[in-house]
């Protein structure tokens, strides 16, 4: 990697703990007085910028049920749903309040299918389970095609992949989000030059056979162990280029 970066981005350079007061957002001040929960300062304002149109939020990973507690109060009119493996977690199942919760495996794609079948289709969907690879990779590639369109799906803490005791497999989740950019160009693929998508050009082509993902990924953002996938809202078609 560091041969990669080059000298100037590879040169050693000291990154320090810091304890200032958090930058301010309401999912934050919301995570503030919330007991029971876990995450990294830092994700907030990512959430805050991407959870704008939810509707129905599936999150993987439970825990002691304050993350969905969270999302209740910050979200106040969406149906919050939560899975989880341990079944200690059913205490925290209370549809009185639109939470939903059910026990299961991220990568049991029966499982994750009831859930679908009862509670889907979702808008957003949140990976905060138990951070292998496999897990990470198995749910997006059932839970994905499946979103809403216009959907975001977050998978957060791929900083575990790093650490052995998560790595379940050598392709990490970030080694997956690079393959998801590949795919997004994956019409580029069976091209050979600019003129076979520019407008008017004899050479432009009509169509090419492309994997699903292609026409659905609309963007991808990478933070700081967070990686968000934007659903097109719309299938999407070549692209097309002008030359004046
Ligand atoms: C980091 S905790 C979730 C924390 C919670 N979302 C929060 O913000 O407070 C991870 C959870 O994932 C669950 N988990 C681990 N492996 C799982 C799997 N294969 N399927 C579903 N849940 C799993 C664990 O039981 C644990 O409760």
């Amino acid at each position: 990697m560091l041969e990669a970066l080059g000298p100037d981005l590879a040169r050693a350079v000291p990154m320090r703990a810091e304890d200032s007061a958090p930058g301010d957002t309401p999912i934050g001040r919301v995570f503030e007085h919330t007991e029971n929960v876990h995450k990294l300062r830092h994700y907030f304002p990512i959430y805050q910028s991407v959870l704008t149109h939810t509707e129905r939020m599936l999150e993987i990973g439970v825990d002691r049920g304050g993350s969905l507690r969270m999302w209740r109060e910050y979200l106040p009119d969406a149906t919050i749903v939560g899975l989880d493996i341990n079944p200690k977690v059913a205490q925290y199942d209370a549809p009185e309040s639109d939470i939903h919760v059910r026990v299961g495996d991220q990568t049991d794609t029966s499982f994750l299918s009831s859930v679908l079948e009862e509670f889907g289709p979702f808008d957003t969907v949140l990976d905060d389970g138990g951070h292998t690879p496999k897990q990470m990779i198995s749910s997006f590639q059932y839970l994905f095609p499946r979103l809403r369109p216009g959907g975001v799906y977050m998978v957060e803490d791929v900083c575990a992949n790093y650490w052995t005791p998560y790595r379940d497999q050598p392709e990490s989740f970030v080694d997956f989000t690079k393959w998801l950019m590949d795919a997004m160009h994956a019409h580029y693929m069976q091209m050979k030059s600019v003129f076979q998508v520019m407008e008017g050009h004899p050479k432009r082509v009509q169509q090419v056979d492309v994997p699903f993902a292609a026409t659905i990924i609309d963007r991808i953002e990478v933070f700081d162990s967070v990686v968000v996938v934007h659903r097109a809202k719309e299938s999407k078609q070549l692209p097309r280029a002008v030359f004046r």
